[in-house]
């Protein structure tokens, strides 16, 4: 059992949440670099043309020569078992990228210092501060012309509701870094390009008593500024609290340059002190404790195999208490029977392999014959119980589907439901008429495409898409309410979801207000319920 709690709280399982090009992949190649499982020496230049077309860690992978295309990165750094999730950005950005973030139990959060607070940067935070996990700040880029220091904080603040603590400050931007002011030690780490080197090097680290050293390295006018921000920030920043912190309540900051391995170590070593080791779970019978329990896991990814001969599916599992050993049988809820998990994966920085144990933090994937939906528990036959759903996230994009052949109706409602019940789109009709207009919702807009794909090719039905104009949806969380006689605004649509449970759709994000203002009792939300 003790060997089980070492292995266990040696586990730290993340997700990095940032918009397209705010540094994710580089920072992820530097944690790997620290982690030894890759090996930067002749840092790789010119990526090829296709970048946005392949997910990010492929693209490592192409570059690289090593395999990494993966839901998961695992790697060992000084004692930690660190698992970093991937979630898919660019064209891949989908439900996908949401659900992953419920197998994290803490977030890293990218910002490009001259750009602050981006778009899926906020919709990503937002799926994470409604789970309450920890999630730590990186702000990145500061090897280039950055926004003022308070400003981006602020920005965090009011636009994300998120108290901030910075941990270290930076002394200037671009051309004009000199480095960061580690409030903890009161001292100045001197910036330094490591980018062709392997680790970060010697760095020079300056005590603020050594006033001297220091006016010689950053110069009087960095000196000076310095000591105007560090006062103001002593004043005004909030007080460093870890029980805030891992509350998600208060985000520690830290500003760096990925690109250069500046202040890359320095933010990993805190993050790993700082943050959780895996969560205990809700489930039907009360809370899981990780330590305490048996065997028992969630999928929270389904990837389907986009090559017509092989029609096999990977589920991916997080383990969430206990240790997983291949050999041992399992008991699927869902389907009510006990098995053993086929071919179970664990995709590592370097390799996949094959495994024979995992513990509570642990990703693992395996083949999926497929019997396993999104949200099922996996547990063991003497201790049964069911893990939380995962939410139905909010789809952003609408369209209307047909078959192009009306005598294909069947073979087309047989594709489009297995297609949702993947998890893969959302599929929802008129709220009053019957099964003739299917409307597609949808995280992501390549998911129109791989629809369309797929219904053509496993499915054998040509589809026509006229998209909508719809960009928000509300999940009608009152029970006592009755849907038709609900008043909208007028470019407000009633649907229902494939269980029957009624929804809205509007064009407007203000007619969301406006029609909770004209219907008394009305509550609606973001997320749907399983
Ligand atoms: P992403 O995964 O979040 O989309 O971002 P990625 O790491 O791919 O970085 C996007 C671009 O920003 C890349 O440049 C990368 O080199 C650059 N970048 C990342 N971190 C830093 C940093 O700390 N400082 C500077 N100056 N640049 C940074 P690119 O031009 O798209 O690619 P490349 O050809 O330079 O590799």
């Amino acid at each position: 059992m003790s060997d089980l709690r070492t292995e266990v709280n040696r586990r730290r399982t993340f997700a990095i949440i940032s918009h397209p090009d705010a540094g994710k992949t580089t920072l992820t190649e530097k944690f790997l670099l620290y982690g030894g499982a890759i090996n930067l020496a002749g840092s790789v230049k010119g990526k090829a043309t296709a970048r946005h077309a392949v997910s990010d860690w492929m693209e490592i992978e192409k570059e690289r020569g090593i395999s990494v295309t993966s839901s998961v990165l695992q790697f060992e750094y000084d004692g930690f078992c660190i698992n970093i999730l991937d979630t898919p950005g660019h064209q891949d950005f989908s439900e996908d990228t949401y659900r992953t973030l419920m197998a994290a139990d803490s977030a890293v959060m990218v910002i490009d210092a001259s750009k602050g607070v981006e778009a899926q940067t906020r919709k990503l935070f937002k799926v994470c501060s409604m789970r309450g996990i920890p999630i730590f700040t990186f702000i990145n880029k500061l090897d280039r012309d950055a926004n003022d220091t308070f400003e981006l904080l602020d920005e965090v603040e009011k636009e994300l509701g998120i108290a901030t603590c910075p941990i270290n400050w930076p002394i200037g931007s671009g051309k004009g870094f000199k480095g960061v002011y580690d409030r903890d030690n009161q001292e100045v780490v001197i910036f330094s390009d490591t980018e062709k080197g392997t680790k970060e090097g010697h760095v020079e680290r300056i005590s603020t008593s050594d006033e001297e050293r220091l006016l010689a390295v950053i110069g009087e006018e960095a000196y000076g500024k310095l000591m105007d921000e560090i006062e103001l920030l002593d004043g005004a920043s909030a007080e460093f609290d870890l029980s805030e912190v891992q509350a998600g309540k208060l985000t520690p900051v830290f500003f760096g340059s990925a690109l250069t391995n500046f202040g890359v170590e320095i933010f990993l070593r805190n993050f790993l002190m700082m943050t959780t080791t895996p969560l205990a779970r809700k489930a039907d019978i009360g809370v899981i404790d990780p330590c305490e329990n048996d065997f028992s896991a969630f999928v929270f990814k389904i990837q389907a195999n986009m090559n017509k001969a092989h029609r096999d599916r990977i589920a991916f599992m997080r383990i969430c208490s206990g240790k997983f050993e291949a050999e041992r049988e399992v008991f699927h809820m869902q389907g009510n029977k006990a098995m053993r998990l086929s071919q179970p994966q664990q995709i590592m920085a370097s390799e996949r392999k094959i495994l024979d144990e995992a513990y509570a933090g642990d990703i693992i994937g395996v083949f999926d014959p497929g019997i396993f939906s999104i949200g099922d528990t996996i547990c063991t036959s003497k201790n049964k119980f069911l893990y939380d759903g995962i939410p139905t996230f909010a789809p952003e994009h609408f369209a209307r589907v047909r078959q192009v052949d009306t005598m294909k109706r069947k073979q087309f409602m047989k594709g489009v439901t297995q297609i949702a019940q993947e998890g893969a789109i959302q599929i929802f009709q008129e709220f009053n008429t019957g099964m003739e207009e299917i409307i597609v919702g949808v995280v992501g807009v390549l998911q129109f495409e791989v629809l369309k794909y797929r219904l053509e090719n496993e499915y054998n039905v040509e589809i026509r898409l006229e998209p909508l104009p719809y960009e928000h949806i509300r999940w009608i969380e009152s029970k006592d309410i009755d849907v038709a006689k609900i008043v909208g605004t007028s470019d407000m649509k009633k649907v229902k979801d494939m269980r029957g449970n009624p929804l809205l759709l509007f064009i407007n994000s203000w007619s969301v207000g406006m029609t909770l203002d004209r219907n008394e009792g009305l509550v609606l939300s973001e997320f749907g319920r399983e």
